[in-house]
């Protein structure tokens, strides 16, 4: 069946197809800008290198804050000397988290979320436990490393 009238113009459809071209060609040239401006953005590293000095002397209950990538990480040294490192976003809207030494909880503001010392969710919207990380110590270094990450400690 042949259309007595277009629905469009032939502008019109010119007009789209050009303004489609544009906003495509520039979407892609300020994606590109942004990757090549900030190399790390959205990634995460498989481990990264502490200081043990710095961290390693930490007064018990207490946390240090570190780096990890992009995001918070969070360096625990509990009540009873032992050590955890976890990303410290929560699991619920990847608010940052922080230690409550008087509660000995991990706290997100953000929706009155709750995790234990060991990053476990107890209270409150967080679905899943804070991501834990494995701590390695080689001389003057601490290795904080992802889960099943191969790290060579010779080379650190
Ligand atoms: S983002 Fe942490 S409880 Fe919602």
């Amino acid at each position: 069946m042949k259309l007595k009238y277009s629905l469009i113009t032939r502008r019109q459809f010119l007009n789209t197809l050009f303004s489609g071209s544009l906003l495509v060609f520039f979407s892609g040239a300020i994606y590109s800008l942004l990757k090549f401006s900030f190399p790390t953005l959205g990634k995460e590293p498989e481990f990264v290198v502490l200081d043990k000095n710095e961290f390693g002397n930490l007064a018990p209950n207490s946390t240090k804050s570190f780096a990890w990538g992009g995001v918070l990480g969070l360096f625990l040294k509990r009540e009873d000397g032992t050590m955890a490192a976890f990303k410290g976003v929560c699991t619920h809207m990847e608010c940052n988290v922080a230690y409550r030494p008087e509660e000995k909880k991990f706290y997100c503001a953000c929706h009155q979320g709750w995790f234990n010392d060991l990053g476990v969710n107890i209270e409150g919207p967080p679905p899943k436990p804070l991501e834990n990380f494995e701590i390695l110590e080689t001389g003057e270094k601490i290795v904080i490393a992802r889960k099943g990450a191969k790290v060579d400690l010779a080379k650190v």
